[in-house]
């Protein structure tokens, strides 16, 4: 039985705030927040974040030269227990502000062994007017497997939506995030 209050952080993708990919990845922060995580969503789009560079250097040291925000979001993830990570599908990809998230954050984890993400579980959730769920959650699933986190059952979720709030009438989606929510606190217990 755990006894530290586990962290489960959401990362959306979306550079529109408080739209369909913020109000499906709040619905799974609150169903883990009700099985008693601290939880914390962040927006990527309020970071500044430089596209990776591929100067290799972290493979050198273990540190990322680039000067931004890249540092602060890379402790943001590794101080969590579970990450969720959000995007809408953009071209049936993730955006370019989580795209650009997963090179720097991966590449430098990768370059340190992975170490600084062993025991995590995470998840993912899509969002699209009508197509790319598939391709864009499979980008993020990538990133955290590439990493070894694990996906508990239920760790991908597809929602539907245009206009802000519209994904609020996919009940499924909805039904499916707080799931997501549920399993990241669960698998760690
Ligand atoms: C640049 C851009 C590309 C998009 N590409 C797709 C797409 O390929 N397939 C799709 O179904 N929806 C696409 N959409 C629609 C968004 O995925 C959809 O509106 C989503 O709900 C936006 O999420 P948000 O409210 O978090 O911004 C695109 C939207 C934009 C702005």
């Amino acid at each position: 039985m755990r006894t530290k209050q586990l962290r489960v952080l959401g990362v959306s993708g979306s550079p529109r705030a408080e739209g369909n990919t913020d109000l499906i990845l709040g619905e799974a922060l609150k169903a883990a927040k009700l099985n008693g995580a601290e939880t914390k969503l962040i927006r990527l789009s309020d970071f500044h974040l430089e596209p990776c560079n591929a100067c290799m250097a972290c493979f050198k040291t273990g540190k990322c030269v680039i000067v931004d925000d890249g540092q602060a979001l890379y402790e943001e993830v590794t101080n969590s227990d579970s990450i969720i990570l959000a995007s809408p599908s953009y071209f049936q990809g993730v955006t370019a502000q989580m795209k650009t998230f997963i090179d720097r954050v991966g590449f430098l984890a990768l370059a340190r062994k992975r170490q600084d993400f062993i025991g995590k579980v995470g998840g993912a959730i899509a969002v699209a007017r009508r197509s790319g769920v598939s391709s864009t959650c499979n980008q993020m699933m990538t990133f955290l497997t590439a990493l070894g986190v694990a996906i508990p059952s239920g760790g991908r979720v597809y929602a539907i939506g245009r206009e802000i709030g519209e994904v609020l009438n996919d009940q499924e989606g909805i039904e499916t995030a707080r799931q997501l929510g549920n399993a990241m606190v669960k698998a760690l217990n």
